[in-house]
């Protein structure tokens, strides 16, 4: 079938400009071509790339949903992150678990909150979200919250020992901090600078008292600003985390463990571990796993240790 290729640098850019006229085929996996990705496209589109044919692999479907976008599914609500047709819409919202379809239009501000467009269903924006046995209620238009993490939660909490001292550098509505709490018996910081984040965390707290183990201190500020000792960092700030190493590193001491997410160009894995190294000197990194982030960008979980 008919693709376009592009320059990865610009397909981003090409992609938002296909889906907007109605020329990118949604059901198709794009290819990686060298230093260019190729689009499954409907017909020619003059000026944006080269045209060629191509063999494209289907996106795998979502058991019982019959669209094919990315979705998340948070409590009762589905995020999608491009439009949907009528019958895609009225598919999501005839699972019985789906109150709500919400349209994501990109992560924004420092707050790194969802754009979101209401798309059907009761208009609303917050739910109740169970992850790894805990309960979280999210307000989606106050605060940032990732379903996908709950696997790589679990993961850094078996890490954790009891009696460690964690800090959650940008802890959101605490999803880190709870699940460690929840199994260890750790003294917990999280921080985070959106207000809103923290209330909810705070009622996130209350939510769980019962299954938690360890004990979180919920702290309003700049992860910047704040004078912290632990044995144990966590750095999700996956745009910007590579500049706060420098406080990351003052909370340890010297030496500790940090995990550390950062998006990263697709093929440029060794460099970037080279330059988390450069930056923390006596600490080891090593890339856990990496996942598509958008057609060029991978984001990276990273475990540090000194
Ligand atoms: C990507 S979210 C991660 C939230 C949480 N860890 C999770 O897994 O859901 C990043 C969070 O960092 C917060 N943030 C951004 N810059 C910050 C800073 N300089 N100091 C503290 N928090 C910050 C944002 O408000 C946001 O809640």
């Amino acid at each position: 079938m008919k693709g376009l290729a592009v320059e990865k640098g610009r397909a981003e850019e090409v992609r938002k400009a296909l889906l907007e006229k109605g020329k990118l085929v949604k059901g198709l996996k794009p290819l990686r071509e060298g230093g260019r990705i190729v689009f499954p496209i409907t017909s020619s589109i003059s000026g944006q790339g080269e045209e060629l044919e191509r063999e494209f692999e289907k996106r795998p479907f979502l058991r019982g949903v019959n669209i094919k976008i990315p979705l998340d599914f948070i409590g009762d609500i589905a995020v999608v992150k491009d439009m949907l047709s009528k019958e895609e819409l009225g598919s999501l919202l005839s699972k019985p678990n789906v109150r709500t379809v919400l349209l994501n239009r990109g992560i924004k501000g420092g707050h790194r909150v969802m754009g979101l467009e209401w798309l059907g269903g009761d208009v609303k924006y917050d739910t109740f979200h169970r992850e790894n046995g805990l309960t979280f209620y999210i307000d989606l238009r106050k605060a940032y919250f990732n379903p996908r993490l709950s696997t790589e939660r679990a993961r850094v909490t078996d890490l954790v020992k009891d009696g460690e001292a964690v800090i959650d550098m940008f802890s959101g509505i605490g999803p880190f901090s709870l699940n460690i709490a929840s199994k260890k018996k750790a003294l917990i910081y999280a921080v985070d600078k959106n207000p809103w984040a923290v209330k909810l965390m705070k009622r996130n707290i209350e939510l769980n008292s019962k299954r938690l183990a360890g004990e979180i201190i919920p702290i309003n500020e700049d992860a910047m600003d704040v004078k912290l000792k632990g044995d144990r960092v966590i750095m999700n700030l996956p745009f910007h985390s590579l500049d706060f190493l420098d406080a990351a590193l003052s909370f340890l001491e010297g030496k500790g463990h940090i995990h550390l997410y950062s998006i990263f160009e697709r093929g440029e894995e060794k460099q970037t571990i080279r330059k988390i190294e450069e930056k923390t000197e006596k600490f080891k990194c090593e890339l856990v796993k990496g996942k598509d982030y958008s057609a060029t960008k991978v984001i990276g979980f990273f475990d540090l240790e000194g």
